[in-house]
């Protein structure tokens, strides 16, 4: 079936319609940082599945150690050992910091593992100690540890009771921090290094490194959600890196198998056994599929040049959406690290979404009014600089 309204009727009639309207169009192959429609439309993906498809489509390294798995096995069971999950926690822990990971199947049950792995730090301090802040616009997932964890009331909006002991503090706000800090038995603080859905709000470095400090000095835990920021998004391997500091946990997922659904929480030595056995599991988390999957990722993002690629791309992409500010007076702002960028706009962006897919180029709307560029990470100069063209034109329309 490839009649795109066919497939908009059977998804009309059969399938929850919580993704509101869908935009028209269906992708049926992708090649590279292009994706091709139904009708063999071509279109220069800026978007890669939501910070997902960060080594683009068809990288013949991941195709092939996919191929293999699938051949060999998919799925055992969390009884047994797994060669591929044991090297995938050693792949993350050898490229941030020492510790233990634990895998799950998508960003929410990251942080959901993160949550509760904070509550039982807390509970092994005080039964008061189970308090986390997170901050006004963070999003970190829709089940219901993460969306109480998500500082955005439209979130929980017909869902109560969210999960109680959490408190939402403005963003880049010290005196907030310290005074909740010092009123509260405060387990945890989770926050983004740079708001994803919020609208590409980069946290302020002093304010990072003085809430992590203030946080060390408290004997509070600092979980970092990479979810959106890490595997290489930002030009650093993690978004920590950008900052003076040393989370006790880090969330991942999206990039992680680079579309093969998989999510994973790292934490610091120190807390393993919080996490003894029968404490927190899943069925298909780190099975051998996904697990391959992030070995090839990690295979593939380590090696020399790629970061070097990334901020390139970067630096190329800023300056020319720098200068399309000063031609452009729709654009107010530009914001973001390595290739995870933000152009706020003093209008609604959907708009441009809009005419951004009938010219070929894939972007995304978030926080109403931020166009959000994310193309593959392997994307080459040329296709980047034609599709930075398209965006151009399609947002000097006004
Ligand atoms: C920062 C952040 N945390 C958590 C999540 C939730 O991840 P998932 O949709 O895989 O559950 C997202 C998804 O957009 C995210 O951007």
């Amino acid at each position: 079936m490839n009649n795109l309204e066919t497939v908009m009727k059977l998804d009309k009639e059969y399938l929850f319609q919580n993704y509101g309207n869908r935009l028209p169009v269906e992708f049926v192959r992708g090649e590279a940082s292009f994706l091709f429609d139904s009708t063999g439309k071509e279109y220069i993906d800026f978007l890669s599945g939501i910070s997902v498809v960060n080594l683009g489509y068809g990288n013949p390294h991941f195709t092939e150690a996919l191929h293999k798995q699938i051949d060999e096995i998919i799925h055992t069971s969390n009884w047994y050992f797994n060669s591929k999950q044991a090297l995938a926690a050693k792949a993350i822990s050898d490229n941030s910091f020492k510790g233990r990971t634990l895998f799950v199947n998508s960003g929410t049950e990251a942080n959901e593992a993160a949550i509760k792995l904070a509550r039982k730090y807390g509970q092994s301090i005080d039964s008061d100690c189970y308090t986390i802040i997170s901050f006004s616009e963070s999003f970190h997932g829709r089940t219901f540890g993460a969306m109480s964890a998500t500082g955005n009331k439209k979130i929980h909006t017909g869902f109560g009771p969210i999960v109680p002991g959490f408190e939402y503090l403005p963003f880049n706000d010290k005196e907030a921090f310290l005074k909740t800090v010092s009123e509260k038995k405060v387990c945890a603080v989770i926050t983004e290094l740079i708001q994803g859905e919020g609208g590409i709000n980069v946290a302020d470095k002093e304010f990072v490194e003085f809430v992590y400090n203030t946080a060390q000095e408290n004997d509070i835990l600092f979980i970092a959600d990479e979810i959106q920021t890490g595997i290489g998004r930002t030009g650093t391997l993690f978004a920590y890196e950008h900052f003076n500091i040393k989370p006790d946990i880090i969330t991942l997922a999206k990039g992680l198998a680079n579309g093969i659904p998989a999510g994973a929480m790292h934490a610091q030595e120190k807390l393993l056994e919080l996490l003894g056995a029968g404490s927190h599991g899943t069925t298909f988390g780190g099975n051998q599929l996904a697990t391959a999957g992030i070995c090839a990722v990690f295979d593939i993002i380590t090696k020399n040049g790629f970061l070097d690629h990334v901020n390139k791309m970067s630096e190329v992409a800023f300056s020319i959406l720098n200068q399309m500010k000063s031609e452009c007076p729709n654009i107010t702002q530009i914001r973001g690290k390595g290739l995870h960028i933000g152009i706020e706009l003093n209008k609604n962006g959907m708009e441009f979404v809009n005419r951004g897919l009938e010219a070929g180029l894939v972007i995304n709307c978030t926080a109403q009014n931020v166009l959000r560029i994310m193309p593959p990470l392997t994307i080459d100069e040329d296709t980047l600089r034609k599709g930075l063209d398209i965006f151009k034109y399609i947002v000097k329309q006004g």
